[in-house]
């Protein structure tokens, strides 16, 4: 099974289904170029059937990206481009058309598989699915050497059945079988049982790469996609950001940061430079016009502030005290410790040295009392603010 877990990154295709978050062909460059240099393994570049644009788009970055490894890439190869395809020729072709002069190309095709999926959306029987997975991904297997099977609705999938589709895509010839959690539907442990159970039960599973790829709709995905790695999965599908269909997808930051900082207790590891974390994030959502939460993990704006006086006095004294990974470490210059109402002395007087002012005894006390009344009817108190205040005080040292 091995340690390295292969980042999947769907930013281009699944983020791109995001309302709103339509992105020019060269914005998806661009984007690509900066996956490439973070270090990701896989780009699903888009899903050339959807429009002559975005078959071009992948065209482009499975020619600019995909072909040899671009200067600033953590890795001697290019990434894998991938193409999404419905399980249809018409769509396998314009997919295999989109990612062809890639080095390593990759036909990704899909089936829904859930009862609800095949009754009220297909409207074909578990029969019929079964033969148009065998012919399709063996159709598939003629154009490209590595394909990608998903079952779509696998979190909703009866496991039988799964195991059945699963084995008929192998058999096929698919090299990875992604299992999605379409709809976010899942908890971490039904998802860690669900593919521990396709480990136990599909014939030469163990020959293929076994992926995993979970929405955000109950706020779940990324600890369903670290159950999935828990139980054996080593491909993580996931966005810049989270960005994706409805409540998104699992976020790239998120997963990689929770293998990196708790790296003792999955002992697994993965090719991204984690310092170009902030960096690529700000790029996607510059791109797409989704600003990011202030609150979301890893590279939302308060991810490394600290606005009250306790916390602010527990990282003046040691930095571990209310940060489990130093902001250097994604690419943050540095923790930000805003003042504001619950802010305390010591995060005052820090930031006044910092500035080039230091008080203490009665001074310290009077700009004190003062910065309390100001942060009162201030959300923030920013250093033009604290200059004024500080004025009648001292001068600068
Ligand atoms: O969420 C999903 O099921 C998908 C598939 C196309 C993999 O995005
Ligand atoms: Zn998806």
């Amino acid at each position: 099974m091995g340690n390295y877990v292969r980042i999947f990154d769907t930013t281009l295709r699944d983020g791109e289904q995001s309302p709103g978050a339509t992105m020019t062909s060269s914005e998806k460059l661009e984007i690509a170029k900066a996956l490439s240099r973070l270090g990701v393994d896989v780009i699903e570049a888009g899903f050339p059937a959807a429009s002559p644009d975005d078959l071009a788009a992948v065209r482009a970055i499975a020619e600019h990206v995909g072909r040899e490894p671009i200067e600033g890439r953590p890795s001697s190869e290019p990434p894998t481009i991938v193409g999404l395809a419905r399980a249809t020729k018409g769509d396998i072709d314009a997919a295999w058309e989109g990612i062809r002069p890639a080095k390593h190309p990759c036909l990704h095709t899909f089936l829904s598989t859930s009862d609800l999926h095949m009754k009220h959306k297909l409207r074909m029987s578990r029969e019929q699915v079964l033969a148009r997975i065998a012919e399709m991904v063996a159709y598939a297997k003629t154009l490209c050497p590595a394909i990608e099977f998903s079952p779509e609705d696998a979190g909703r999938s009866e496991p039988e059945f799964l195991y059945q589709v699963l084995d008929t895509a192998i058999r096929a010839g698919a090299t990875t079988l992604n299992i999605p959690d379409t709809v976010g539907y899942t908890t971490p442990d039904e998802f860690g049982s669900l593919i521990a159970g396709i480990f136990a039960n599909v014939p030469g599973i163990d020959d293929v790469i076994v992926s995993v790829h979970c929405h955000n709709d109950l706020g779940l995905a990324t600890a369903n996609t670290l159950a999935g790695i828990r139980a054996g999965a080593r491909q993580a599908e996931v966005t810049i950001n989270g960005i994706g269909e409805r409540a998104g997808n699992t976020s790239l930051e998120e997963v990689v940061m929770a293998l990196h900082t708790r790296a003792p207790k999955f002992g697994l590891t993965t090719g991204i430079d984690t310092t170009q974390l902030a960096r690529v994030s700000r790029m996607v959502s510059t791109a797409t016009g989704i600003v990011v939460q202030p609150n979301k993990a890893v590279v939302g704006a308060n991810a490394f502030a600290h606005e009250s006086g306790i916390h602010q006095d527990g990282m003046l004294k040691h930095e571990a005290t209310y940060e489990i990974m130093r902001p250097e470490t994604v690419g943050v210059t540095q923790t930000n410790l805003v003042l504001g109402k619950h802010s305390g002395r010591a995060a005052l007087s820090a930031r006044l040295v910092s500035m080039g002012y230091s008080f203490d005894g009665p001074a310290l006390d009077r700009v004190f009392a003062r910065f309390k009344a100001l942060a009162d009817r201030r959300k923030q108190v920013h250093d033009a603010d604290l200059e004024a205040l500080v004025h009648d005080e001292a001068a600068p040292d």
